[in-house]
């Protein structure tokens, strides 16, 4: 099949820019392709909101853009800083209009407290702000004819020239595995989008899902694509200590903007010495200075004592966590919540311009696989569905530009050769690919993570590479399944993040090697 459009991934970013494309064009064919459920991915699980600039009272473009780069620690590019907060009113109206609900007070938005911003100006929905924008996004994106929706198929690699023998320095759609039929499907398209989130999944402890590996990552590093500030892995401070139901449960910021305090095991407020602003100060320093308390003390976790914020409140403003919290026997609010630093999102990612795309021509990144210079080398807290939300609509707006200009013919597309699998055999491999990817966790969660030296980064270099030549040789000799796909790319954003961190040599936002301290 040959599209106009193929977007891969389909959280806020990919939904929106397929919605939007759609909407401006009924004749554009798109296929929008996800891993699992259309509905699983990073999106649903973001908990705080959207930073949006409301209360012009109190609040200015001018006060978010010096909080973004203040957060940013001299990494932002100050140029798209500006856009992105300028254009975030119009973003979230557009929301609003196709149906998203946020909280109100008094006819109003609500507008909340997160680390690292000056005022109240993050926008939510209780604490599932995430979920109801999938929600409403997915409803919405089924009401396009011209939109094919091809959920559990994995992205295996783009197609370039490379493949078609050509030099035309252009992506011509992309490999994927279709899980249902067990078999590699070709998908040409005129343009293809990348919105396949971050590689969460490489850290023993994550809030992102398992799916989240990097695929988009990966493909583009195959395919010669630079990716930018890898080593910016943001890890959010508070992530409940004990897993629910397998899953590591996000503790939202805006708890701590609703008046939660962090304590040591000796009721210290121990963040304070790190920053004034303690449990408020942005997350690179509240992550790092949890992790600090945590490598001092016995005990493996620190509290979070929300004791101060109403049992009306927990229940109205933070429902699902009131209710996880009880269902492990956490009584809010006069227990504190045992909380600890858990990987959450990646700063870093595809070099894009100001409208997403890539360097080579007719591939886009939009959302966190992205690296737009927004959030330099640490990003402010809820500055990520923002982010997917302003370059979605960019992207969308670009790409209905491209395609009128002059672009191979059908033909073209339709030569391109199909996946070339010969040689593979059945696969006896699961067993190995679950094994390599859990070494791969301990690896990184153990010498790349919130603090790293010189020593363990080399380490960890030479363990990846060996696990590199394994999963080199598992896939050569097997078919490719969605696991195997993971797995090489998770190995190859590991080896990239580490590489990338020997060669920085200060310490800046996230990134903290002890021998540049
Ligand atoms: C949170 O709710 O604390 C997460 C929001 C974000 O990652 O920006």
């Amino acid at each position: 099949m040959v599209q106009d459009l193929l977007v891969i991934g389909t959280g806020i970013s990919g939904l929106t820019f397929a919605i939007k494309v759609a909407e401006e064009n009924s004749k554009c064919t798109i296929t929008l392709i996800s891993k699992n459920d259309i509905n699983e991915g990073n999106t649903r699980y973001a908990q705080g909101g959207i930073a949006v600039v409301r209360n012009l009272k109190k609040d200015s473009t001018e006060k978010h853009i010096k909080d973004t780069l203040l957060a940013g620690d001299e990494g932002c590019d100050p140029d798209v800083v500006k856009f992105v907060v300028e254009e975030a009113n119009l973003r979230l109206d557009e929301l609003i209009k196709w149906g998203t609900a946020f909280d109100k007070k008094k006819e109003k938005l609500h507008l909340a407290m997160e680390g690292g911003h000056s005022e109240n100006r993050i926008v939510h929905y209780k604490d599932q702000t995430g979920k109801q924008i999938q929600e409403v996004l997915t409803a919405k994106v089924k009401t396009f004819p011209n939109i094919t929706i091809l959920e559990n198929h994995t992205l295996v690699d783009l197609i370039t020239d490379h493949h078609s023998k050509t030099k035309g320095n252009r992506c011509y759609g992309a490999y994927v595995i279709s899980q249902e039929e067990e078999k590699i499907i070709k998908i040409s398209s005129k343009i293809t989008v990348l919105s396949t989130g971050g590689a969460g999944s490489l850290y023993a402890y994550s809030t992102n899902p398992s799916i989240a590996t990097g695929d988009g990552l990966g493909a583009a590093y195959r395919a010669k694509v630079q990716l930018e500030g890898l080593p910016f892995v943001q890890f959010h401070p508070t992530a409940l200590r004990d897993k629910v139901n397998g899953n590591v449960f996000l503790i939202t910021e805006a708890v701590r903007g609703a008046g939660g305090k962090l304590h040591n095991t000796q009721h210290e407020e121990f963040l304070l010495n790190e920053d004034p602003r303690g449990a408020l100060a942005p997350r690179d320093i509240v992550a790092r200075g949890i992790q600090k308390q945590i490598q001092k003390q016995k005990e493996k976790f620190v509290w979070l004592d929300g004791s101060s914020i109403p049992k009306t409140i927990w229940k109205s403003r933070f429902p699902n966590i009131y209710k996880t919290c009880s269902s492990i026997g956490i009584q809010l609010p006069q227990d504190p919540i045992p909380v600890v630093p858990a990987a959450h999102y990646f700063c870093g990612g595809i070099k894009v311009n100001q409208y997403s795309e890539s360097q080579l021509k007719g591939l886009y990144a939009i959302g966190e696989c992205s690296a737009t210079g927004l959030h330099g080398a640490n990003r402010l807290a809820s500055n990520s569905l923002l982010e997917a939300l302003v370059f979605a609509h960019r992207a969308a707006m670009d790409c209905l530009k491209s395609l009128q200009k002059p672009l191979p013919d059908n033909a073209f597309y339709k030569a391109l050769p199909e996946w070339d699998g010969e040689g593979y055999s059945k696969n006896n491999t699961l067993e190995d690919v679950q094994t390599l990817r859990e070494k791969l966790q301990e690896i990184m969660t153990d010498s790349v993570g919130i603090f790293k030296t010189n020593k363990s980064l080399k380490q960890a270099e030479e363990k990846i590479n060996d696990i590199y030549g394994k999963v080199q040789q598992l896939y050569h000799q097997n078919e490719l399944t969605n696991g195997l796909c993971e797995l090489r790319n998770l190995v190859s954003i590991a080896y990239l993040i580490t590489k990338q961190s020997q060669e920085i040599k200060e310490n800046r936002g996230v990134f903290y090697n002890h021998d540049y301290a």
